[in-house]
């Protein structure tokens, strides 16, 4: 028998490969064309086009479902205005943060001031007040007489960072260009989360939504053009089956027409069909691929918790349809084992609605008579899943 590192890198050597450029398959990549969102693209120009006259365009709040192009679309309108105002010396700035890669309202501003060139010393890394940031942030806009568009993406999770004292900072950034003299500041938040209006506070989102465009959901025809596209510039020609990319599109098409999950749909297929080897990519290999991004997004969840809630996934899976009550005992003596303090059976309960909700667990209400009503909860996700993903954390090994 063949060395099995040599046979492998044999055939990575001579064997055909069916990705020819795994860059276009990645989120970040900006394709030529965007389709199915002329008007998307044309409301967010025109929202933005008073920068070009070196005015101030209103603040702008852009919303979707998760995957239909919003994050894309923006990008794409930044960095046209980005190259026509490169040949001449306009004093603007256009700055993207994502709140999700942010753990601190002080981080996510930083990460601003950063773009607009503050180093370390005008504005440190940690130990300012929160205020004396934003100050900072804003004095530098009018020292260099800056029109500063700041587009915010995933604004949603910023409700999640901002503290009570945040949410003032985060109203007073929507109002900041009444502070500003010779500069300007544009906001442009971005969520798929259309909920997050009540998250946020009232102030912050009647000034942060001057303008709104809605991208709506894409439809399976769609994304199946989408997707072709894609697979054209990424793939070897005629190496994807007509029937897995209908297959894609369907499943990514399904709920609300997400091409993301489509495009990550057709790379895993893909890495799946050459790790076999095989010429084409068939519908087995998309079947194959869904499940392996199933199992990926359970598994990510399960270990981004927290200790604590971690433990209460155990107890259950421990005693899997158990009461709330016996959730919490069984969670206590978890908690002796691994030595730590446990929290109260309040927070707990919280927690479990909390878990509840990321799809992990499922509880149901039972009516017991003069004895009120308990909740008893259950596992949706293989026990296997949770040793597996548990077994790596130093904490749990054991009781796992
Ligand atoms: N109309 C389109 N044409 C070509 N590619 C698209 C189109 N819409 C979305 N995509 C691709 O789909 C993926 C997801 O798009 P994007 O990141 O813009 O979604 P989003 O609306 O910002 O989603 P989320 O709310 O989850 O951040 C990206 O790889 C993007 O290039
Ligand atoms: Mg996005």
């Amino acid at each position: 028998m063949s060395d099995p590192i040599d046979r492998l890198l044999d055939a990575a050597e001579t064997g055909k490969s069916i990705i020819k450029n795994r860059d276009i398959l990645h989120f970040t990549y900006i394709p030529n064309t965007i389709q199915h969102r002329n008007t998307e693209q044309e409301q967010v120009t025109q929202s933005l086009l008073p920068i070009l006259k070196q005015s101030r365009p209103s603040n702008l709040l852009v919303y979707g479902k998760p995957g239909t192009g919003k994050t894309l679309v923006v990008k794409k309108v930044l960095s046209k205005i980005q190259e026509r105002v490169k040949k001449s010396n306009f004093p603007i700035k256009l700055i993207y943060t994502n709140s999700k890669e942010e753990t601190t309202l002080y981080g996510l501003l930083v990460s601003l001031g950063r773009q607009l060139e503050l180093d370390e010393k005008e504005l440190p890394s940690t130990g300012l007040a929160i205020s004396e940031v934003f100050k900072r942030i804003l004095n530098k806009i009018d020292e260099k007489n800056l029109n500063a568009i700041f587009v915010i993406d995933e604004i949603d999770y910023l409700a999640q960072l901002v503290s009570k004292t945040g949410k003032d900072i985060l109203y007073q950034l929507t109002r900041a260009n009444e502070r500003l003299k010779t500069g300007s500041l544009t906001l442009v938040g971005i969520s798929n989360d259309l909920t997050f209006k009540e998250k946020l506070d009232p102030r912050v989102i009647s000034s942060l939504g001057e303008e709104e465009v809605v991208f709506t959901n894409y439809n399976v025809e769609q994304i199946k053009k989408i997707l072709e596209e894609r697979i054209t510039e990424a793939f070897v020609e005629d190496s994807v089956e007509d029937p897995a990319l209908n297959l894609c599109a369907a499943l990514a098409g399904g709920e609300h027409g997400d091409a993301r999950r489509a495009i990550d749909l057709i790379r895993v297929a893909g890495e799946i069909a050459e790790r076999q080897q095989s010429e084409k990519v068939t519908i087995d290999h998309v079947r194959e691929a869904s499940l392996k991004i199933e199992e990926n997004k359970e598994e990510t969840s399960l270990k981004s918790y927290p200790l604590h809630e971690k433990l209460i996934i155990l107890a259950i899976m421990k005693a899997n349809g158990s009461s709330t009550g016996e959730i919490y005992s069984l969670y206590k003596s978890l908690c002796k084992s691994v030595g730590r303090d446990e929290l109260t059976q309040r927070r707990i309960t919280q927690m479990l609605s909390e878990i509840e909700l990321s799809g992990i667990i499922s509880g149901r209400l039972i009516h017991q008579g003069i004895h009120g009503r308990t909740k008893k909860y259950k596992l949706t996700i293989s026990t296997e899943m949770i040793k597996k993903t548990f077994k790596d954390d130093l904490t749990l090994q054991d009781i796992v």
